[in-house]
């Protein structure tokens, strides 16, 4: 592309509402590292995404909320109500102090309340941070103490399949160490018996009530911070990744728009949960910025039985259908009943995301969902990129399985060989980086800027580094094939081995550990534990100590790191520098062990003799 610059300005101006035109387009050192879109520009996301609507699609709906008990009645949004929803929700942060630039942590199922709380905080400059509701209390207060978070929301309970979880519970023990959190908003889902604080938690419902449903839109500049999210990385804490508002708002309705081919009156459903980037950019964002009719779904895929998604699709004659590799896995291993017993014709494009996605999969998905009429959007990108950065153009670009295909247009990817020297031509493959910017990038890890710059601009020089591993074919289409750092992603999270290990080492038995990932034909991948005791017991115990450490792990984390295999080992290969090597143990976990290869520099080769 001869020029960038021209190219997202003419986007922006033709398609948001801006309060202040911008100065620069852009203004950018990958080095340092800085980025600045729309310098000089002030604009409120929330006008863009529901004010501006409001002289031609009051009435359309803007959310469809289905519940997880399908007998519950689904709730139609129209962009009249969530004005108002969000306009009192705003009024009600502000009598509660919060100001712009304060940290408010989410922490709600899916419910409309995370939809309109999100939107409340951007309403008035408070920088919202989700966390996913299925982080145990440890992680959840990991995650407020990093920035700070003067609030919580949450609710009394979330309902997931046949179950209910104490999500109140989890909060309370949280915020036993978060000296910043001066009160919580809980709303009431479901009617659990819950404890209030006193001066600290107020039940959101009458706040609501009493509050306005006016609310002026705080007038925000271009690069002001819009969210955080955490995202795990190869070591250390979880990444606090920055979004800040025009570039995001630009880069996600963009996206949205031409990736899903959204047109006025379809009806688009992303599977996702707004803990994730995928949720806030392709369930909240993109989609209201385009001011399209989204789908919000609590439950799960299994409840009542295996046919639920298939039955949101027909109920709701969903034409834009957005799920993840795991949940296609999941559901194609069940009867094909479940889903010929409903009528998909409404849908026009599939998408995936969050992993790569085998053929088999892949297949699956296009045979028995799109009927080989739909054609697969595999899209790749991140939490540090905002919105997707690799992925076809439906009806336009020819598809093929396990491919991401194209960069969209203003995204530049770059293969890197192990030199560091950028691999030009095709059929190649490497390292993937990104050379220029684009306006939905993260500009920075919240309070470690040091860090962001090593994770991502560090390892090549002037490029942005993924962390994965990426093929170009013949004619130039990407394929992604995995990461190459010390990330595993399991059902489609990321999960980083660090904390797993730092979490399993805290049991008292336990002198050392390691986590490597292997295939799951579900998951994708599943998480591998090698563990070290301090003194090696007898091995009828080690049923309960396998137990016993997932327990720990839940409670440090959440379920989602469970680990499926645990083996008790005596020794761990390492390096001379004293790095466990984790190839070795990748291989061993994936059963190949004829074919360890270079094991030269281990300290300690007679490990694997004796474990
Ligand atoms: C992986 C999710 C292959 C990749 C939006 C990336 C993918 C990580 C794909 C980011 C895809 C995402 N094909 N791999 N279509 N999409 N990934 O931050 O390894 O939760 O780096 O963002 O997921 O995960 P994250």
């Amino acid at each position: 592309m001869r020029d960038p610059e021209n190219f997202w300005s003419e986007i922006a101006e033709e398609h948001f509402v801006w309060r202040k035109p911008w100065d620069k387009v852009l203004d950018w050192n990958f080095s340092t590292p800085e980025v600045k879109w729309f310098e000089g520009a002030q604009l409120n996301i929330t006008e863009n995404c529901i004010d501006r609507h409001l002289a031609t699609k009051a009435d359309k709906t803007a959310i469809i909320f289905e519940p997880n008990d399908p007998s519950e009645e689904a709730q139609h949004i129209s962009y009249k109500q969530l004005h108002e929803k969000v306009c009192a929700f705003a009024n009600v942060l502000k009598e509660q102090g919060i100001k712009k630039g304060d940290r408010v942590c989410i922490y709600l199922p899916m419910i409309p309340e995370l939809a309109v709380s999100v939107l409340a905080c951007a309403r008035i400059g408070a920088i919202h941070s989700v966390v996913f509701a299925g982080f145990s209390a440890t992680a959840l207060a990991t995650r407020i103490n990093d920035c700070e978070c003067n609030m919580v929301i949450t609710s009394d309970g979330s309902f997931r399949g046949t179950k209910t979880i104490d999500l109140k519970g989890i909060v309370d023990e949280a915020l036993e160490n978060t000296p910043t959190i001066k009160s919580v908003l809980v709303v009431k889902r479901t009617d659990a018996d819950i404890n209030m604080k006193d001066g600290r938690d107020h039940w959101l419902q009458p706040l609501l009530e009493k509050a306005s449903k006016e609310c002026v839109i705080e007038i925000m500049d271009a690069e002001d911070p819009l969210f955080i999210l955490y995202t795990s990385g190869s070591t250390g804490k979880p990444k606090g990744m920055l979004h800040t508002t025009a570039g995001y708002m630009v880069y996600s309705a963009y996206t949205f728009k031409n990736v899903f081919q959204y047109k006025e009156g379809d009806v688009y459903w992303c599977t996702a949960d707004i803990g994730w980037i995928t949720g806030h950019s392709y369930i909240l964002y993109g989609p209201l910025a385009n001011g399209a009719t989204t789908i919000m779904f609590e439950g799960v895929p299994n409840h009542p039985d295996f046919g639920r998604f298939w039955e949101i699709i027909e109920k709701h004659k969903v034409n834009q259908f957005y799920t993840a590799p795991t949940a296609i896995r999941a559901l194609a291993k069940e009867k094909l009943e479940f889903v010929e017993n409903h009528d998909l014709s409404s849908l026009k494009v599939l998408g995936t995301v969050g992993e790569p996605i085998n053929e088999e999969a892949w297949h699956w998905y296009n045979d028995n969902v799109g009927k080989k009429k739909s054609p697969i959007v595999d899209t790749w990108w991140q939490t540090e990129t905002g919105g997707i950065m690799i992925s076809p153009i439906p009806y336009a670009t020819p598809t093929i399985p396990t491919y991401a295909t194209l960069p969209l247009p203003g995204i530049q990817p770059a293969l890197m060989d192990e030199h560091g020297k950028e691999i030009e031509g095709n059929q190649v493959d490497g390292r993937l980086c990104i050379k220029f910017p684009w306006p939905g990038m993260a500009r920075t890890i919240w309070g470690d800027h040091k860090r962001y710059k090593e994770t991502y601009f560090s390892a090549y020089e002037n490029k942005y580094f993924t962390g994965d591993g990426a093929l170009r074919d013949t004619v130039g289409y990407y394929r992604i094939t995995g990461r190459v750092d010390d990330v595993i992603i399991v059902s489609g999270h990321n999960l980083g081995t660090a904390p797993i290990e730092d979490a399993i080492n805290e049991h008292p038995a336990v002198a050392e550990s390691a986590i490597v990932g292997f295939p799951h034909d579900v998951k994708g991948n599943a998480l591998y534990g090698y563990v070290i005791l301090k003194e090696t017991g007898e091995s009828r115990l080690h049923e309960n100590l396998r137990k016993e450490i997932n327990q720990i792990i839940t409670e440090h984390i959440g379920p989602i790191a469970k680990l499926d295999k645990i083996q008790f080992t005596v020794g761990l290969p390492k390096t001379r520098s004293g790095k466990i090597m984790r190839r070795i143990l990748r291989k061993i976990a994936h059963k190949d062990t004829d074919n360890l290869g270079d094991i030269s520099t281990l300290l300690n080769p007679e490990v694997f003799k004796r474990s």
